[in-house]
């Protein structure tokens, strides 16, 4: 495990939409630099970056046409090394996104790939051997090439899937994980991480991190396989490179190598359940004032998974990204407060989607972008001021990438830094706690104290710090000796609390919307 994960606290970057430095309407590296003291200042240490790369941006980058190259319009590869640097003098770390599954349609790859004549790139992509014969299961495309043959998609149409074979493979087109051609494609991509790590990246998160061996079995043993090879390659050369994988099924994914994985929106639901869980129009997320959950709805699923890999890895909770509607579309600003604090006082390492510190609003009117559909209005310029485009960009509005947010009362980052009780504020108080206490980055002592179906408070424990919340609009009161685990407040100070909470004759009196923390056996 790299050391630096240890109290890593991320922060996630759409370069797009971060800060544009040269006028042109779009974000990039020169304007992510200048805003790393800001990063620092909320109290992240490291940041994941969404695909930079060179693309025809049909997927907002998730579809590459160079994997070792830099999208111009953000910088070139020197300027990113440059951002590198940058980072690594303010003791932070950068995570790039590296897209394994698939490529842009508009990569050399592919394109070698759909000629007729048979080449060095023929089966470096997933081609059955006829024009009229469709891979059953799996998405895929007709028509388009020169080649007699169907290919497979990962995502998108534009987005074709890298062929690093099949777990057992049935038909003549479908090659084995050990044919030349899928190890060639396997170090092909061991090649571009090294490429980047030696240019000063700090590690990958990993898209789609599951989705690289076709009709793999359920424990995904072929795919598993492979990023346990890698990891291997890391251990060995680079061993303070971290991997976090888009994969929700931490079993899976730390064992077969990741350091991290994400608790997402797919697969279960447990990260639905705190604050996007909206059926039938009506919004249940548990942090909502007069939500009907209770907190082990979320605990069941999370802890199941948790306790398991627990030793050996850690299970991200985030306040969104790029592909959810952003928290403050389902929860006011004070539930954000008490969401936040739950999340950033939670084992594995925080991601903070940027603009979420402010509350910044889904928008959700907007049309499509580079291939967001629903999820372009969680993309929309950060909004740093009350300047023009609020700071992020000097170009006419209409040149922007996406409209920022004109509304009257639209966060912005300056009107918060000035109001203590702000949203801002709060991340960076509850982040500042999570930086200067040992138990909270210890990522094995989470303990469940008190969680009751069919009630809104809570309570849990990460070493001598004691965390009780009561999302709920009234007033509660928990019995210490109700608790797993009683804790003793003998000689309890208070670190930090939204809305009221104390702590008398053995019960806690926790106030409507209260999120406290006590610090047990403190030092005085
Ligand atoms: C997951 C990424 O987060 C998403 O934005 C992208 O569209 C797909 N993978 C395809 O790469």
């Amino acid at each position: 495990m790299p050391k630096w994960l240890k109290d890593a606290v991320f922060y996630e970057i759409y370069p797009q939409s971060f800060m544009d430095s040269n006028g042109d309407g779009i974000g990039d590296f020169e304007g992510i630099i200048g805003k790393l003291d800001y990063i620092r200042g909320l109290g992240a240490n490291a940041i994941w970056m969404n695909p930079c790369y060179d693309s025809p941006f049909r997927d907002a980058g998730y579809d590459v046409r160079d994997y070792k190259k830099t999208a111009a319009r953000y910088g070139s590869n020197d300027d990113l090394v440059r951002l590198f640097d940058e980072i690594h003098k303010r003791d932070m770390h950068i995570l790039l996104d590296l897209v394994p599954g698939h490529t842009s349609e508009e990569h050399v790859w592919f394109q070698q790939s759909s000629r007729a004549e048979h080449n060095e790139y023929s089966d470096r992509y997933i081609w059955t051997d006829n024009w009229f014969q469709s891979p059953e299961g799996l998405k895929s495309v007709a028509g388009e090439s020169e080649r007699n043959g169907v290919y497979v998609l990962n995502f998108f149409k534009c987005q074709p899937a890298l062929n690093y074979g099949f777990l057992h493979p049935e038909q003549p087109w479908q090659k084995g994980m050990d044919d030349p051609a899928c190890i060639a494609t396997k170090e092909a991509m061991k090649d571009v991480m090294r490429f980047w790590l030696e240019k000063g990246c700090d590690g990958f998160r990993v898209d789609m991190a599951d989705s690289l061996v076709k009709n793999d079995d359920e424990k995904k043993t072929g795919t598993c396989m492979i990023w346990k090879e890698i990891r291997e390659m890391l251990d060995k050369s680079y061993p303070e490179a971290a991997l976090v994988s888009e994969w929700n099924r931490p079993t899976l994914a730390i064992p077969a190598g990741f350091h991290m994985d994400f608790c997402l929106d797919w697969g279960g639901n447990c990260y639905n359940v705190l604050m996007r869980d909206v059926k039938n129009g009506k919004n249940n997320s548990f942090f909502r004032k007069d939500s009907t959950r209770s907190v082990l709805d979320f605990f069941d699923e999370y802890l199941e998974s948790y306790e398991k890999i627990k030793e050996i890895g850690h299970y991200c909770l985030i306040t969104g990204n790029h592909d959810t509607v952003r928290a403050s579309y389902f929860l006011d600003v004070q539930e954000l407060k008490l969401a936040y604090a739950f999340l950033f006082t939670m084992p594995g390492n925080p991601f903070l989607y940027y603009g979420d510190e402010i509350g910044m609003r889904y928008q959700s009117r907007l049309l499509t972008k580079e291939g967001g559909y629903t999820r372009t209005g969680s993309r929309t310029p950060m909004q740093w001021d009350d300047t023009k485009n609020h700071g992020f960009s000097d170009a006419e509005p209409e040149q922007l990438y996406l409209p920022v947010d004109i509304t009257e009362d639209a966060p912005t980052v300056q009107s918060q830094e000035r109001n203590p009780d702000s949203l801002l504020n709060t991340v960076k108080d509850i982040l500042k706690i999570r930086n200067e206490k040992e138990d909270l980055k210890d990522n094995t002592n989470l303990a469940l104290l008190y969680a009751k179906a069919g009630e809104r408070a809570f309570a849990y424990r990460r070493g001598s710090l004691l965390m009780l919340c009561n999302p709920s609009g009234q007033e509660t009161a928990l019995r210490a000796d109700c608790f797993t685990d009683v804790p003793d407040m003998s000689k309890a100070e208070k670190l930090y609390e939204i809305g009221g909470a104390g702590y008398a004759d053995g019960s806690f009196l926790l106030g409507a919307q209260t999120f406290v923390i006590w610090e047990m056996q403190a030092a005085k």
